[in-house]
């Protein structure tokens, strides 16, 4: 089932108007039980025995997430000493995180090698910092740029020659040579090629060219592939074709078992696709202004707590909550930060919005909280988890 899908049950939207009762608006609602399924759904579709999927904390990392999240059964991919200590207090060993940042601080670095875990050096220059530094019981993987890049926007295309992410193949040799210097090997290869990718064979096409790469070195013990797994934002768009995806990362792993001779741990990265559907962002309509040229319906939040329609012009569907068989107007839902660019919705049909209505801005659990930020001294947005 599509989470987005506008027949919506009258149940969801009555748990969504009880927790704004609760707690006020705006408000982030999650779903513990989508984040649930499609944990298990993604998990399911991969039949290679040595997988490992590591949840993005960086989408979302809401306490009982991620303590949700590591019960079933996945890793945490960190990004900063903060990520780290998120995913420790949610209960994750340090054995089951892994870390990957570029131009990260030697304070930085440091922290990462004291609070244990895999770590993937996005540098040659980070690279040597921890074949220096890191015990040779703790894994050291290395991150390259394949030049493949995916994504829905270009801020968040990871692959290619203007991203500052990973090493060449062709410095593989000084990769090997840095860490033998220090008397050890390299234990994994790493990439991410961008997020919100919803074509199977360009998945298949990046772990190809990581696999080649991975050849040069000696045996592996993972080969990561990142996170970017897509989902659908607007009703109607097709899903990600999962069980497609299952079946081409089965292939290519066993086309490279075969050929390697050896089978290495196989990790994902998936931070949206986890949790993007478990999220709406509950707000309260604060005005409505009808201009010659446009309806306004003004809510009580804004791009300071959901980024992405400002940042990427990502779509978000919206609903009407408190009125959902409403006669629908076109609107532009604006927020109240002082920027013209505060829009969630431009010229969008909506079921009639009132003052006080409640709107549910849809498909936000992903790179929505994680990212707010307290701009016009405006409070971060409250949270709610139901099941
Ligand atoms: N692994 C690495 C190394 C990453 O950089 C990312 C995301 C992920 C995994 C998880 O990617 P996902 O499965 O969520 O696509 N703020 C943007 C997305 C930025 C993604 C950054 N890296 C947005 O709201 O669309």
């Amino acid at each position: 089932m599509w989470q987005n899908e506008p027949m919506r049950t009258a149940t969801e939207f009555s748990k969504l108007k009880q927790a704004a009762k609760r707690h006020g608006t705006p408000l982030y609602v999650y779903d513990e039980r989508i984040v649930t399924e499609r944990y298990r759904e993604l998990a399911a579709v991969i039949s290679y025995p040595n997988l490992e999927i590591h949840f993005a904390v960086k989408a979302n990392s809401n306490p009982r997430l991620l303590k949700l999240l590591k019960r079933l059964g996945a890793d945490a991919e960190t990004v900063s000493p903060g990520e780290i200590r998120l995913a420790k207090r949610a209960g994750f060993t340090s054995k089951q995180i892994a870390f990957t940042c570029a131009n990260a601080s030697a304070a930085d670095l440091d922290a990462v090698i004291r609070a244990g875990g895999t770590v993937n050096a996005d540098s040659l220059y980070q690279l040597e910092y921890f074949a220096k530094r890191l015990p040779k019981r703790r894994p050291l993987g290395v991150r390259i740029n394949q030049g493949i890049a995916g994504g829905h926007h270009k801020h968040v295309m990871t692959g290619g020659p203007d991203s500052k992410f990973g090493i060449d193949p062709s410095q593989v040799r000084d990769a090997k040579r840095i860490a033998a210097k220090y008397g050890r090997k390299i234990d994994g290869v790493h990439q991410h090629i961008g997020s919100n990718v919803l074509d199977p064979p360009l998945f298949a096409k990046a772990m190809r060219a990581l696999l080649g790469t991975a050849r040069q070195f000696d045996e592996l013990d993972y080969v990561d592939f990142g996170g970017g797994f897509g989902i659908p934002y607007r009703p109607g768009e097709p899903r990600l074709d999962i069980p497609k995806l299952g079946k081409l990362i089965d292939q290519t792993m066993a086309d490279f078992v075969n050929e390697a001779g050896y089978q290495p741990r196989l990790a994902f990265e998936p931070g949206r696709y986890l949790v993007a559907e478990a999220g709406t962002l509950v707000v309260s309509v604060t005005d409505y202004k009808i201009t010659p040229h446009k309806t306004f319906v003004g809510v009580d939040s804004g791009f300071n707590q959901l980024l992405r329609p400002a940042m990427y012009g990502s779509y978000h569907h919206i609903e009407n909550a408190s009125n959902p068989r409403g006669r629908a107007q076109k609107v532009t839902v604006a927020g109240n930060v002082c920027e013209s660019g505060d829009v969630f919705a431009k010229d969008r049909p909506l079921a009639a919005p009132r003052i006080g209505d409640l709107l549910a801005i849809r498909t936000a659990g992903a790179y929505g909280e994680t990212m707010a930020s307290t701009y016009n001294a405006r409070p971060l947005p409250k949270v709610a988890v139901i099941t």
